[in-house]
């Protein structure tokens, strides 16, 4: 069976990230008719838990200089980085055998572009070494203003990175880790996220199409009957079924 591909949505907080992913899971099933699974990191697993009370400010230790503090952000940077590898083993490697569209809101280059505030780059990397390599990511660029404004509406607990002078530098690393990335030939396409939701959409899809629609990563569409032949009442897998549930039968 053909694999499915990977697809992972970036950007900073307040860029739109989820709410891009949920309208891209839509189209991929709807429109390209593809058995689709949306997640995210990090995840509703047993580290992901614990990163998630991190990030809510709930838990720290006394330092050594006996200030109460988060956790030291290498530590953080290994719950990343353990995190990816079992959602990897629980969940995207499966449904990506199984022959479905994975698509991830969050992946190694949120760990690139946020703990590089305080980890070296180089040593994120060698941790994150087992992770796959996603067949395209895709960063919504919007200016770190704008992300604020769309947070406070949105948003009445702020959480360990939103802040607007950290999103500014997480912006700039961003950039800079997608540059190394497309030197090494991994796929990442920059979207303009600050302007109307129809046209953010319409890039993405322009995007995610040469990927998912060259046979390699059309394995599971219909075929159209030939011209001029009527139509069968065929019943492809896909039909009535809800993603990848039949991708990942026997
Ligand atoms: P977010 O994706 O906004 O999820 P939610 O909408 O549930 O709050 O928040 C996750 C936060 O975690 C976000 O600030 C980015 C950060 N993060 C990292 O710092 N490193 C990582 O590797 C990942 C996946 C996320």
């Amino acid at each position: 069976m053909e694999k499915g591909k990977f697809i992972v949505i970036e950007g900073i907080d307040g860029s739109g990230v989820t709410t891009e992913a949920v309208k891209l899971k839509e189209y991929v099933a709807t429109k390209l008719n593809l058995p689709v699974h949306l997640t995210k990191e990090p995840t509703d697993g047993p580290v992901g838990g614990l990163i998630r009370t991190i990030l809510a400010k709930r838990v720290g230790a006394p330092s050594h200089n006996g200030k109460f503090e988060s956790i030291d952000p290498r530590c953080l940077a290994l719950l990343f980085a353990a995190d990816r590898l079992d959602h990897l083993e629980v969940d995207i490697l499966p449904k990506l055998e199984g022959g479905v569209v994975v698509i991830c809101d969050r992946y190694i280059l949120s760990s690139l572009a946020y703990q590089s505030l305080n980890v070296d780059r180089r040593w994120l990397e060698q941790i994150n070494a087992k992770a796959i390599t996603p067949d395209l990511t895709i960063y919504l660029q919007v200016p770190p203003l704008v992300a604020e404004r769309r947070r406070n509406q949105a948003r009445w607990h702020v959480e360990l990175y939103e802040e607007t002078p950290k999103l500014q530098k997480v912006a700039e690393n961003y950039v800079e880790a997608i540059d190394e990335l497309r030197r090494r030939g991994q796929r990442v396409e920059i979207v303009d996220g600050n302007r109307p939701m129809r046209e953010v959409q319409r890039d993405i899809i322009a995007a995610v199409k040469p990927i998912l629609t060259t046979r390699a990563g059309s394995g599971r569409k219909r075929p159209k009957p030939p011209a001029g032949e009527p139509r069968l009442n065929m019943v492809f897998p896909s039909d009535n079924q809800s993603e990848e549930k039949e991708a990942l039968a026997p």
